[in-house]
């Protein structure tokens, strides 16, 4: 017999079913024991009665405990009206059982999954993720992930853009934050750095004609951990050619407007379209430039977005040196080109930012694609000649065969979908997330490595206290 889906069971009744799936709670009345049957559609109730039952069913009903995996065939029946519950879609009927059998046992949970787990410390619930995964707003946040991630790819390919897987393994880049590095055994003392994001290939990809990339990225940074922030995240990263600031900002805009509408339509927004301002503005008026603009801090439903435009090119750091407020490939404003022997301080960069309720959902800028300016922004950075060379010597040559002017932008889909889940920090809308202080509990990592790798790569390990 085919397995009956818990979602199906409902329009089946009178009709056999053969259920597949966990057992999420356990209740006895009597001799008749009732079990509620979890899969990956929904829970449904089956009852199961001695008497129509055979004797290895019998047994194994009574020994069955929650979460072990069961098979249990039977009738669909509708409930009795005072049994019915009306909090869950199959509440209106049970599956009679007639035969019951195990599938595979399970110990005792570290704690429950029938609640919601988010009052358990999260030291235990990341060790034992698979189990908290099972818990319904776990499931509800990962699927809800999918489906977002679905919107974006579908509605991205329905509009020319091209999904391009771009390297893991790459050379260092000028970011800011730290990378993580890997060695390489074949040559021994260099190393590969995992992508911050995909900067340089998304700009490569438009000097190689393809006009409309995207990809769902992943991206790694070795920094402080925050609530919204991990070391491997993802982004929806995009680029395109021939664009101006508004064409990227108008696009993402209505690609917004569309998944709200579709996926989310009890949410509201504040202000269609959505506000507008610049950097200094947003840092006169709210002194931050990721200002929380909702009327309303306590209505769940409330999304308020907002545009930061035109933020500073250049920052100065403590030690007196200058880098790239968002990155070195940034454009410069139009109006401010003069300046940039000047005053470089006072440039402003052709770079837009997107809040949303107070979090940086993206950033992104119309980029340079032509070597001289590329090259005096790095020599503005203090970067000798030498080294832009070494580099960044493959951009900058990319750009002397037909780059074409080009922009993009990359929200961060771990934000996004913590957001629209309504949830306080973007672990719980991954999978598999490391803790606050960067660790993966469950695995154990990070971890070492025996002596042997360590030699094959060449790599010598000093202690800390040496
Ligand atoms: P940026 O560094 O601003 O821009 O990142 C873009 C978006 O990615 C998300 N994000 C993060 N999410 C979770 N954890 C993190 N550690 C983390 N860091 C960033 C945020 C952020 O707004 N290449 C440029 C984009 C471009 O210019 O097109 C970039 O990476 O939502």
């Amino acid at each position: 017999m085919e397995r009956t889906l818990v979602s199906e069971a409902k329009d089946k009744t009178g009709s056999a079913a053969l259920l597949k799936g966990w057992v999420h709670a356990r209740r006895n009345l009597g001799k008749i024991v009732f079990f509620d049957v979890r899969d990956r559609s929904g829970l449904v109730q089956a009852v199961c009665v001695p008497k129509e039952l055979d004797a290895a069913s019998v047994e194994a009903m009574k020994n069955i405990r929650p979460e072990w995996v069961v098979e249990i065939e039977g009738v669909v029946q509708m409930r009795q009206e005072k049994d019915v519950n009306p909090l869950i879609p199959t509440g209106k009927i049970e599956v009679l059982a007639k035969r019951v059998a195990v599938l595979n046992e399970a110990k005792t949970p570290p704690f429950e999954i029938d609640k919601d787990t988010k009052g358990i410390s999260e030291e235990l619930r990341l060790k034992y993720r698979y189990l908290d995964l099972r818990s319904d707003r776990m499931q509800r946040n990962i699927r809800l992930r999918d489906r977002v991630i679905s919107f974006f790819r579908d509605y991205m390919r329905r509009s020319g853009f091209v999904e391009i897987e771009t390297p893991i393994l790459m050379k260092g880049t000028p970011e800011g934050a730290r990378e993580y590095v890997v060695p390489s055994r074949v040559y021994k003392g260099s190393f590969f750095v995992l992508p911050q994001s995909p900067q340089q290939f998304k700009q490569l990809a438009m000097v190689a004609g393809f006009e409309r990339y995207f990809q769902i990225a992943r991206c790694f940074r070795d920094e402080d951990q925050r609530g919204d922030r991990q070391p491997e995240f993802t982004q929806l990263d995009f680029e395109m050619s021939f664009v101006e600031r508004e064409d990227v900002l108008l696009y993402t805009e209505e690609m917004l407007m569309a998944l709200i509408r579709e996926m989310f339509p009890a949410k509201h927004l504040s202000a269609a379209p959505f506000p507008r301002m610049t950097w200094h503005e947003a840092m006169e008026r709210y002194g931050s430039d990721k200002p929380d603009l909702r009327q309303d801090k306590n209505d769940p439903h409330e999304l308020a977005f907002a545009w930061v435009l035109d933020f500073p090119m250049f920052e100065r750091l403590e030690d007196g040196a200058i880098q790239a407020m968002h990155h070195p490939f940034c454009s410069i404003h139009p109006d401010d080109m003069e300046k940039l022997d000047t005053d470089p301080m006072s440039v402003r960069a052709n770079a837009y930012d997107l809040v949303l309720n107070g979090y940086e959902l993206s950033s992104g800028s119309i980029r340079i694609h032509q070597r001289g300016l590329q090259n005096k922004i790095f020599k503005l950075l203090g970067l000798p000649d030498e080294e832009i060379k070494e580099r960044f010597g493959h951009i900058l040559d990319a750009f002397e065969y037909g780059a074409p002017p080009h922009g993009g932008f990359a929200p961060g889909i771990d934000r996004i979908v913590m957001l629209l889940a309504g949830e306080p920090n973007i672990r719980e809308v991954i999978a598999f997330p490391k803790t606050s202080d960067a660790r993966d509990l469950m695995m154990g990592a990070p971890s070492a490595i025996s002596q042997k790798q360590l030699d094959e790569l060449g790599i010598k390990v000093v202690g800390d206290e040496e």
